[in-house]
C-alpha cells in the first residue's frame, strides 16, 4: 500500500472552497460568461494590463477556471498553473511560447505521438528537433546542442514506463542554458512532484486522471509565475486553447476523489501485472514497479505508478495479439485513459512486420480502472486461455 502526502488529499477535497462567498457552495459556481463588465474604463484598462490575473475576457482568466489553477498548483507544488482546453493544447503553448526559429528542442524517453508531430511541424518554422533514448544523464547531455534551449521528457515514458533520471537530466539541462519541461500526466501531481526533482515547467493531460471520469479534455502547465505569465502572454492568449467553465468545474468535482482513486488504480493495477508476469502466454511486463533497472529512480521519484502498464505477448502474431484484446469483456478497446472503466490498446496500427520500432508487434498497453483487480484477472485468464 503506498502512502500518499495527508496534504495533497486536503488540497484535492477543499478544492472548490477557495472560491467561497457562495452560499457555502462545496464547489464554485460555474462562471458561464466570456467577458466581464468593469465599473470604470480605469478599471478595465487595468484589468487590460494584467490579464493574466483579472477577470476580463475568459480566453484569457475565467473565475472557474482560475479555481482549478490554483488548486493544481498548490497540488504540483508549484507557483502558478495554467489551464488549456485539452493536453495537446498545453503542449504546444509550450512549444510555440518557448522556442524560436533557430532553437532546438531535444526529447528525451518514449513520448507521446502527437507531441512529436507537433515537433515536426515546428521544423516548418525554423525550430530543429531530435529524439533521445538515453538513460544516462552524460549519453543525453552528449545529445545537447549549442542551440537547445528546451529539453522536453516524459517519465515514466509512454507505452514502455521507462524512468529517467530527472533531477540529473535537470542539473545538466539548467547548466547548459536550457529549459526543462516534464509531461507528468501519467503519474498526476499525487505520485511525481517533478519541480522538486529540478524542472521548469510540467505538463499535464487533465483528460486522463484529473478528470478520471472520461467525460472531459483539457490540460495544464505548471512552473514558476515567472514562466506561467510568460506563457500566457506568449502563447496562451494568442493559440487560443482555453479550457471551459464547466470543464474545469468537472476537474475540480474529478480532483476530490483523485487521491482514493489513484491508490486504487495503483493497487489493482500491481495485482493485475503479478498475475499476468506469471502467465505462459506474457514474454514482457512494462511496469515501472517491474523494471530492474528503474528500480532505484522508482523509489527515489514517485510515490506510486498509476494504473497503466504494457505487456508484450509470447509466440502469437500481430493478428492474434487483435483477436486476444478482442476477447475481453471487462477491458474497453479504446484510446486514451484514467477513468474508471479498464482499457486496453494495441501498440501499432498495422502489423510492423518488416519495420524496425521500438514496441514489440504484440504490446498490449492496459488502463486498470476500478472493476476491481479480481474480476480484471478473471477477464484477462479466460481472454489468454
Ligand atoms: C502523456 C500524454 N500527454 C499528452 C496527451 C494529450 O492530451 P489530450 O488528449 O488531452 O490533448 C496525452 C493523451 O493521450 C498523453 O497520453
Amino acid at each position: 500500500m503506498i502512502a500518499l502526502d495527508p496534504e495533497d488529499r486536503l488540497i484535492c477535497l477543499r478544492a472548490g472552497e477557495a472560491a467561497d462567498n457562495h452560499h457555502g457552495a462545496v464547489l464554485p459556481p460555474i462562471s458561464q460568461a466570456s467577458l466581464y463588465r468593469k465599473r470604470t474604463m480605469k478599471d478595465l484598462l487595468d484589468g487590460l494590463s494584467r490579464e493574466h490575473s483579472a477577470n476580463v475576457y475568459s480566453r484569457g482568466t475565467n473565475p472557474t477556471v482560475k479555481v482549478l489553477e490554483e488548486t493544481l498548483a498548490k497540488l504540483e507544488g508549484v507557483q502558478a498553473c495554467k489551464c488549456f482546453g485539452s493536453g495537446m493544447g498545453a503542449v504546444s503553448a509550450v512549444l510555440f511560447g518557448f522556442l524560436k526559429a533557430g532553437d532546438h528542442v531535444l526529447f528525451v524517453n518514449d513520448i507521446y505521438g502527437p507531441t512529436l508531430e507537433l515537433a515536426a511541424r515546428l521544423e516548418d518554422f525554423g525550430v530543429s528537433w531530435s529524439h533521445s533514448f538515453a538513460r544516462d544523464v552524460d549519453a543525453i547531455s552528449a545529445e545537447m546542442r549549442n542551440e537547445t534551449r528546451l529539453v522536453y521528457m516524459e517519465s515514466p515514458g509512454s507505452m514502455l514506463f521507462r524512468l529517467l533520471p530527472v533531477a540529473a537530466i535537470c542539473v545538466m539541462a539548467k547548466a547548459r542554458g536550457a529549459l526543462t519541461v516534464i509531461d507528468n500526466t501519467v503519474s498526476t501531481p499525487l505520485l511525481q512532484k517533478p519541480l522538486a526533482l529540478g524542472a521548469d515547467l510540467t505538463i499535464h493531460s487533465c483528460s486522463k486522471y484529473i478528470g478520471g471520469h472520461s467525460d472531459v479534455i483539457g490540460g495544464a502547465v505548471m512552473g514558476s509565475q515567472e514562466l506561467i505569465e510568460r506563457l500566457f502572454y506568449k502563447s496562451y492568449m494568442l493559440l487560443g486553447s482555453v479550457l471551459a467553465p464547466f470543464d474545469a468545474f468537472l476537474l475540480l468535482r474529478g480532483l476530490m476523489t483523485l487521491p482514493d482513486r489513484m491508490l486504487r488504480h495503483h493497487q489493482d493495477a500491481l495485482a493485475v501485472a503479478n498475475f499476468l508476469q506469471g502467465h505462459p502466454r506474457i514474454s514482457d511486463i512494462y511496469h515501472p514497479a517491474f523494471c530492474k533497472e528503474d528500480a532505484a529512480l522508482f523509489e527515489k521519484q514517485m510515490l506510486g505508478a498509476s494504473g497503466l502498464f504494457s505487456v508484450a505477448l509470447k509466440d502469437v502474431s500481430y493478428e492474434e495479439t487483435l483477436a486476444i484484446a478482442d476477447r475481453l469483456r471487462l477491458f474497453g478497446r479504446a484510446v486514451s485513459w484514467g477513468g474508471a472503466e479498464s482499457l486496453v490498446i494495441c501498440g501499432h496500427k498495422a502489423d510492423p512486420a518488416g519495420r524496425t520500432t521500438r514496441l514489440p508487434a504484440t504490446l498490449l498497453r492496459f488502463s486498470v480502472g476500478l472493476e476491481g483487480a479480481e474480476s480484471l484477472i478473471a477477464d484477462l485468464e479466460q481472454a489468454l486461455s
